[in-house]
């Protein structure tokens, strides 16, 4: 072994710090709205990932960037810039996201248009929910995100406001969706990792 190690101990190390780096996932948060019951969903898809120790997990909230509407300013407001630091430093995505009107938010897609290449070649996963799971929604975003060179994961965990929430506000989700999460995180993991080689 020591002299195994004297030939190939210094490729053994890189090799290993190679391996061993996590990844890093944003959970976004596809609602900006005051009242909104992302959090809480955001929230729990987290503590599900974190009990995983596959990757370094963190919420994302879009509220947080206070991004204009794309194209209505001169485009030097800070969160613009902060936005597009943070989607560089995430290796894939899972996107928590609300059926409006039968679509995503106009804040998501907002969020979505003020990027490109921090997008590109990265893994996504969705989260929806809605009256009824926010299927519409969740369909729409996969289609945005052929163009943004994001490839979306199948599994796709479905959530109802009717069941899996109290009066439409408090998030109770069902114990069947925890299985679907994980599938989900799975697919997201194999495909980040595998997409960062293409970087
Ligand atoms: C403007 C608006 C449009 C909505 N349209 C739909 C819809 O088409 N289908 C649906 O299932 N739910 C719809 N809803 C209900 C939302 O899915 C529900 O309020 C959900 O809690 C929104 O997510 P949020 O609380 O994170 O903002 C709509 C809600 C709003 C505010």
């Amino acid at each position: 072994m020591g002299f195994l190690n004297k030939l190939f101990g210094k490729q053994i190390k890189e090799e290993k710090t190679m391996t061993t780096k996590k990844l890093n996932i944003g959970i976004i948060l596809g609602s900006t709205r005051e009242g909104r019951v992302s959090p809480q969903v955001g929230e729990w898809v987290k503590n599900i990932a974190d009990k995983r120790g596959d990757a370094n997990y963190e919420i994302v909230d879009i509220a947080d960037y206070n991004l204009p509407f794309l194209g209505t300013t001169d485009g030097t407001e800070p969160g613009i810039a902060a936005w597009n630091e943070k989607l560089a430093e995430l290796d894939g995505f899972v996107f928590i996201v609300q059926e409006y009107n039968h679509s995503i938010t106009g804040a998501l897609k907002n969020a979505l248009d003020f990027a490109r290449e921090a997008w590109n070649n990265k893994a996504a996963g969705i989260v929806s929910y809605g009256s009824t799971g926010g299927a519409r929604a969740a369909e729409h975003l996969r289609g945005i995100m052929g163009e943004l060179m994001i490839a979306d994961v199948r599994v796709h965990p479905t959530l109802s406001l009717f069941t899996d929430f109290e009066n439409g506000t408090v998030f109770k989700p069902a114990e069947l969706h925890l299985t679907n999460v994980n599938a989900m995180l799975d697919q997201v993991i194999a495909w980040s990792g595998a997409l960062k080689t293409l970087r």
